[in-house]
């Protein structure tokens, strides 16, 4: 019996999480396998319901359980409020309470969805990158931080923000091994991201990461700047194996990277801690409040987010890949949802592409 936490946030949350439980359902019946889902709210959700983005009981659901699958959190109606009841911040603090450091992003293209790609197929063709994006530090965390009033020599005043890029050795190392052994498992490359010609925490980032890599020696390194990588990722993504970088850099490099797939909807994630903490699962696409309730969302970033939680948290690889292929089938029969639909193929809805993913389920 496996304990799933269930974090149901804002917009289409409601809609992906029950397009997962249902494919999962039909993985429990078809792997004799048994989940209970835990739910509880977190986001603007929460905030609606117990004033706080963050209620201790949703933490404590989260470390009673074996896994945590999340819907998306945020919606333009909290942005007026204080930063620290903004939706974001629960997911913010999750990921700190559960020490969730690596964040691992797989950008693999299907071949059924080449077309919906804006990149030229012959480009995208046989992608297939791990962005290892460090989760729990960076100027996401870094202090301090703020926005305050200064004097200026002409006497006026005024405000400046500001917030803190900082990485001590031990979060670089750790997640330095998780990047390389992530490599030892793929093709044996890791590219260390950066901006160590601007910046000297990237200097230190690089300089731990090739310390780390002397003890892999069946693994290559280089290093790119994160500009380039961003322009690398367009021209020439195939070039790529295992990705290492930082918090920031990785977020934006992540949904770069989503639209060689075709759709930010297609791109699931696990967050990892070091064991003691159970991991966590969620697309990288936001809640989207401009179509929750629509029955259009793609629901397959979050289904193969269930995967990944099948396969790393619970060890059941071959569960995990019956969904990775049901999908692929979907694809192969022409079903498409919204966002990635072109002329040719069959639109359906959130659910129906959710029944059909389970159908296939084998
Ligand atoms: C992501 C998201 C989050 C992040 C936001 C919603 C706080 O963009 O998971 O990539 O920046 O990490
Ligand atoms: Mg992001």
């Amino acid at each position: 019996m496996y304990n799933i936490a269930v974090l149901m946030g804002d917009g289409v949350a409601s809609e992906i999480l029950d397009s997962a439980v249902c494919v999962l359902d039909k993985v429990s019946s078809v792997y004799d396998l048994k989940f209970n889902y835990n739910y509880a709210p977190i986001g603007g959700r929460a905030y609606d319901e117990t004033g706080t983005p963050l209620p201790d009981k949703t933490i404590e659901a989260c470390l009673k359980s074996d896994a945590v699958l999340l819907g998306a959190v945020g919606d333009w109606k909290y942005d007026t409020l204080p930063p620290e009841l903004r939706p974001e911040r629960a997911l913010l603090g999750i990921r700190k309470r559960l020490n969730l450091f690596a964040n691992l992003r797989p950008v693999k293209v299907f071949d059924e969805l080449l077309y919906s790609s804006p990149l030229k197929s012959e480009i995208a063709q046989d992608v297939d990158v791990m962005i290892v994006r460090e989760l729990t530090g960076d100027v996401y965390f870094g202090e301090p931080k703020g926005i305050i009033k200064k004097t200026t020599l002409d006497n006026r005043e005024i405000k400046v923000g500001f917030n803190n890029m900082i990485y001590d050795e031990d979060e670089i190392r750790r997640i330095a091994h998780v990047a390389f052994k992530s490599a030892k498992m793929r093709k044996k490359r890791v590219c260390c991201v950066d901006k160590a010609n601007v910046l000297d925490v990237s200097r230190l980032f690089r300089e731990v990461t090739t310390e780390v890599s002397k003890e892999y020696g069946d693994v290559e390194l280089s290093y790119m700047y994160v500009d380039n990588c961003a322009m690398q990722l367009i021209l020439n993504p195939r070039q790529f194996d295992v990705i290492l970088t930082g918090n920031i850099f990785g977020d934006i490099l992540s949904d770069e990277a989503s639209t060689i797939c075709g759709s930010l909807g297609m791109l699931p994630s696990a967050s990892m801690s070091d064991g003691k903490t159970p991991f966590m699962y969620e697309p990288i696409h936001g809640s989207a409040p401009d179509i929750a309730g629509k029955n259009v969302v793609n629901p397959i970033a979050t289904i193969l987010s269930a995967a990944m939680m099948l396969e790393y948290s619970f060890n059941q690889k071959s569960a995990a890949d019956s969904i990775y292929r049901a999908v692929r089938d979907v694809l192969k029969d022409g079903f498409r949802t919204r966002d990635i639909c072109l002329k040719e193929n069959k639109l359906c809805t959130t659910t129906k592409m959710t029944e059909l993913i389970a159908e296939k389920i084998k």
